[in-house]
């Protein structure tokens, strides 16, 4: 099986080398845990190994992802400009965008092996702004037609935004398609289903719950659907502030299950390798 290593120091070797090629991985945790730098320095080192990747977000602009990497003298611009690295942001401010065949659009333009979403967890929250094509529920091919998806398969470079649903297919007073109650979990569902289908090895950030439940997840069913899932930690123990990851899923793989510590310094993520005993859950840090 071929896995990719995401480079992280420490990290890969808890996988048995990295992740298997075409999964889709979970990132959870809570605010400032650090899972949008897992991602970034996952692409970064796919981009210096001559993988392009995809960072798809609706959570923040380019240039705020720019200068985050900045930080730890990842030189995203430079490799946007040979394109081993993409950002796409999703304006808040649009509706009725069809986000399934624009992923697929921006993924076979950009050419990306390694893709990072973030975040479902916003996908929740802003899932007014996105209608679920009927093919996509129904799986029926044909159905794409009839609901005139602008615009159509064509081979020339289009804007991912012109992906709107026109107004004669049946919507809601949101602009949603509906499929007998189809929710927020719904459209969590399709949208690994969507992300598993693109040949891409992918990193899906999500939210941990802010309570303490058996849930990694605050949708509760990414869990389910993901090949793996990373959590993120901020604890306090012994009056020290700790970060932690731990692997608690990864299909095919003989996973280290401990829970390690592991820094954020001027060098991105590096996991140190001491396991850490439970202390008291911190909900977040501010960036
Ligand atoms: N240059 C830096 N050096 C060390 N730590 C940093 C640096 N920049 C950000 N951080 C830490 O990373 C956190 C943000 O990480 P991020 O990946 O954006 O979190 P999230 O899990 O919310 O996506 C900040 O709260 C801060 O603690
Ligand atoms: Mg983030």
């Amino acid at each position: 099986m071929e896995r990719i290593k995401t480079g992280i120091p420490g990290f890969d070797e808890l996988i048995q080398g990295g992740i298997p090629k075409g999964f889709n991985v979970l990132i959870t945790g809570p605010p400032g845990a650090g899972k949008s730098i897992f991602s970034m320095q996952y692409l970064y080192n796919g981009a210096l190994a001559g993988d392009p990747g995809l960072y798809l977000s609706l959570d923040s602009p380019k240039k705020n992802m720019i200068e985050q990497a900045s930080q730890f003298g990842w030189d995203f611009e430079k490799l946007e400009s040979e394109n081993l690295i993409s950002f796409f942001s999703i304006p808040p401010d649009r509706t009725r965008l069809n986000l399934f065949d624009m992923i697929e659009d921006i993924v076979a333009q950009t050419k990306a092996k390694r893709l990072a979403f973030d975040s479902l967890a916003t996908l929740m929250i802003s899932i007014d702004q996105f209608a679920i094509p009927v093919s996509r529920l129904n799986q029926e091919q044909d159905a794409k037609r009839d609901l005139n998806i602008t615009p159509a398969t064509s081979t020339k470079k289009v804007n991912p935004l012109d992906y709107e649903l026109l107004p004669n297919a049946e919507y809601d007073q949101k602009g949603r398609v509906f499929y007998n109650g189809s929710t927020e979990k719904r459209m969590i569902y399709l949208i690994m289903h969507e992300l598993q289908t693109l040949g891409t090895t992918n990193v899906i950030i999500t939210s941990s719950p802010e309570k303490e439940t058996a849930k990694l997840t605050v949708d509760g069913v990414s869990e389910f659907a993901a090949d793996g899932v990373i959590t993120l930690e901020v604890q306090e123990i012994a009056k020290r502030i700790v970060r932690s990851i731990r692997v608690r899923k990864m299909r095919n793989t003989n996973q280290d299950l401990d829970n390690f510590t592991f820094s954020l310094s001027n060098n991105g993520m590096v996991v140190e390798g001491k396991k850490v005993f439970e202390g008291s859950k911190i909900s977040g840090i501010n960036p």
